[in-house]
């Protein structure tokens, strides 16, 4: 099949790679023409297992275009997907100017019949937004073209995002035309394979679908950080706690694992869009503004428990941060943990020497040269002259380290755990000091 993505993002690029991977052609399209050289020169701007291969390898093949060409991108697709960023306006909720101007310019180009399928996060609501930007753009041109607006929901995790592409849980479509769920049908035939994925529901149950599945799982997270809270004032070890729920099959152990906070550019940003929505049709979310709530605290736990151990004096010293991340196996630093906590350091007086596997460079680019922050090379380096050891992200090379090397190189030895990944009794029979979360030792 014939498919334009519009947005060459973490989504839309996903998509239109693992599209082209099963045979579709497909052209992305972006505004950006800087990022679409440097992705014809099989520079991927993301850091995703997997994704590089699959870009470049469809790109020589032919089965993969970019483009900043709109006319043309527009001319290709049956189906054009808009995957176009949708960053929160002040109050949380989703700006769509740029999802909005998607729709404007498929109206100006289209000379066929167009499959326009909404693929980033969108509040509900926002397909008949694009309907309507659609129908003034072709009502300019007095044309009386036909088009379809659907829904179709990405469930991806960053840093697993081509695998979670290929294999998916679920494919979820909003549409009331039958002529749609037919082409979607052929579109994922390759990902609906042995058994049905495939949920088709009126647009604005997809549009909620991806919504309430984000809110869910972050409430979760809210919920367990929340219970470790409470186990540190009542003198019980969260990690017990979790075990003990998860065996409950209608609890589940996924996603019950305490920490530092969620970041990330979907949990934090749909949640309070979410919120949003619903107060903007005048419903009180409560739940999810706790949600949210309970997380920006989390987020504050670190420096917190870092400030207390120090007798609330950290001017001068230096902590050594392992992981900036918002989550292992990414580059992204979107609402990480770790930059409310770098950022506590800093108003504290003290400094940082950090090391995370790829978001090194995020870092600089975020927070430039400046002499309290030193990115160092390696884990190991940062802990020299450090005062204490601080995890914020659980990298899997940060899970077995060299305690007696980690001991001998702090001033203090002390390691605060964002993340839970080590076994406080093992660290106490070495004569550290841990801090995890919502553990009493
Ligand atoms: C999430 C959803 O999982 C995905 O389905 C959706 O499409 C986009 O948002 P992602 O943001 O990539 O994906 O990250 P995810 O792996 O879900 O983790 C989000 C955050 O929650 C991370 O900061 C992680 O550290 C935190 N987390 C996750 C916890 O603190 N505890 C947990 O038990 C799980």
């Amino acid at each position: 099949m014939k498919v334009t993505v519009f947005g060459t993002g973490y989504v839309g690029l996903v998509t239109g790679a693992c599209l082209a991977e099963v045979g579709h052609h497909v052209v992305c399209v972006d505004v950006d023409a800087d990022k679409v050289a440097r992705l014809k020169n099989g520079q991927i701007p993301i850091y995703e297992p997997g994704l590089d291969g699959i870009v470049i390898s469809n790109y020589e093949e032919g089965r993969l275009e970019f483009t900043t060409d709109a006319k043309h991108a527009v001319a290709h697709g049956t189906m054009q997907f808009i995957a176009v960023g949708t960053p929160p306006d002040e109050d949380g909720s989703a700006d769509l100017q740029y999802v909005l101007a998607v729709a404007s310019t498929i109206a100006e180009y289209m000379d066929d019949t167009k499959i326009v399928v909404t693929k980033s996060t969108v509040p509900v609501g926002t397909a008949d937004r694009v309907r309507s930007a659609m129908m003034t753009g072709l009502k300019a041109r007095s044309t009386d073209l036909t088009y379809h607006v659907a829904s179709n929901p990405e469930f991806l995790k960053e840093g697993a995002a081509v695998a979670d592409f290929m294999k998916p849980d679920r494919i979820v479509v909003g549409t009331d035309s039958k002529d749609v769920e037919d082409a979607m049908r052929e579109l994922y035939a390759a990902f609906n394979r042995n058994h049905d994925r495939m949920l088709f529901m009126d647009v604005r149950s997809a549009e909620l679908t991806k919504y309430a599945a984000n809110a869910m799982l972050a409430t979760k997270i809210s919920f367990i950080n929340e219970v470790a809270n409470i186990a540190e004032y009542v003198g019980a070890d969260i990690e017990r706690v979790r075990q003990g729920i998860g065996s409950d099959p209608r609890i589940g152990y996924k996603f019950i694992y305490p920490g530092c906070g969620y970041g990330g550019s979907c949990f934090p940003k749909d949640v309070k869009a979410l919120a949003s929505t619903a107060r903007q049709v005048g419903y009180e979310a409560k739940l999810l503004d706790a949600v949210e709530l309970v997380n920006e605290h989390q987020k504050t736990r670190l420096f917190d428990k870092l400030h207390t151990y120090f007798n609330q004096d950290l001017a001068g010293k230096t902590i050594a941060l392992w992981g900036l991340a918002f989550k292992p196996n990414t580059d992204d630093m979107r609402e990480a943990s770790s930059r409310v906590f770098i950022e506590a350091l800093w108003e504290a007086g003290a400094s940082v020497k950090a090391y995370d596997p790829e978001a090194m460079n995020e870092t600089q680019r975020i927070y430039g040269q400046r002499p309290d922050l030193q990115l160092m090379g390696t884990k190991e380096a940062c802990l020299i002259d450090a005062d204490a050891l601080v995890v914020c992200t659980e990298w899997k090379a940060f899970w077995a380290p060299d305690f007696n090397l980690v001991k001998e190189s702090l001033k203090t030895p002390l390691i605060v755990d964002g993340r839970n990944i080590y076994n406080p009794h093992q660290l106490e029979d070495l004569g550290i000091d841990y801090i995890g979360i919502g553990r009493s030792n």
